[in-house]
């Protein structure tokens, strides 16, 4: 796609209409689907349990059912907080046991050392202030709590169109990316490993767990003298297409 084109989305979607249109339209992950919530719940799993625990999930989305099966697998109490409204009032009138915040980002509203876990799932990469929401969670964890992330890597201008595109997003500068993308749900902070496991250490977190998923496919193109922009990485951050992160306070 053009870049010019790209950059005319990115300003035309501050218009209210076209936000109102976009919003109405948006899907946010796996939108309450069950092989979705099982999905995120048994990635969360891996690393905890929830029993007896202060829980708060960042970036659910439409995808509440996560918190409700947290809940049920004996949480004490379960928060979640984005910066749009996304679930209905009617679930939230069903479910008062569920805290619901919705807040501008950057800095979050709630006391500190709070919470035994901060998880979130494909969230991170959207982040528009990534070290002060790191900061924020390890303010508002108990000392010893967890901090859970599944982050995406991938240029999510490309999902299911190009496999050769998956980190197409690097191959342009700061200045023009932002031009791009940053008012779209397709922006990407286009932090890589390194810079996840920096951004946790420099606030104070001891970084437990770090798994990237590597993409063979990209891995290949590259070592065929295609997809030369991965250069200009370290070699551990250019093909990893997503990052499973776990750190401890
Ligand atoms: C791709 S969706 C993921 C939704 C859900 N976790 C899932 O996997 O189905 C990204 C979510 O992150 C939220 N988000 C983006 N920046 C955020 C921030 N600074 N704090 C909290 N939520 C944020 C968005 O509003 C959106 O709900």
């Amino acid at each position: 796609m053009p870049v010019i084109t790209e950059i005319a989305k990115n300003y035309l979607i501050k218009l209210p209409f076209i936000k109102r249109m976009a919003k109405k339209k948006h899907v946010t992950g796996f939108n309450q689907a069950e092989e979705g919530i099982n999905k995120i719940f048994d990635t969360y799993s891996a690393f905890t349990n929830f029993n007896g625990k202060k829980v708060i999930e960042i970036g659910p989305g439409h995808t509440w059912g996560v918190a409700k099966k947290i809940k049920e697998a004996g949480s004490e109490a379960v928060s979640i907080i984005d910066i749009e409204k996304y679930v209905p009032d009617a679930v939230l009138q069903d479910n008062p046991w569920l805290d619901y915040i919705i807040y501008p980002g950057g800095e979050m509203p709630l006391p500190e050392e709070q919470f035994d876990l901060v998880l979130s799932f494909t969230v991170y990469e959207h982040l528009r202030q990534p070290e002060t929401t790191i900061r924020e969670t390890f303010r508002i964890l108990k000392k010893g709590g967890l901090a859970i992330h599944l982050i995406d890597l991938g240029d999510h201008m490309y999902y299911g169109i190009d496999p050769a595109k998956q980190f197409n997003c690097l191959r342009y500068g700061k200045k023009t990316w932002e031009l791009m993308s940053m008012n779209r749900s397709i922006y990407v902070n286009r932090i890589r490993v390194s810079g996840w496991r920096k951004l946790h250490q420099d606030a104070g977190f001891t970084i437990i767990e770090e798994k990237p998923h590597i993409d063979e496919y990209c891995q290949g193109l590259y070592a065929n003298g295609k997809l030369k922009y991965l250069s200009n990485f370290f070699p551990e951050d250019r093909f990893a297409s997503n990052l499973m992160l776990v750190a401890r306070k």
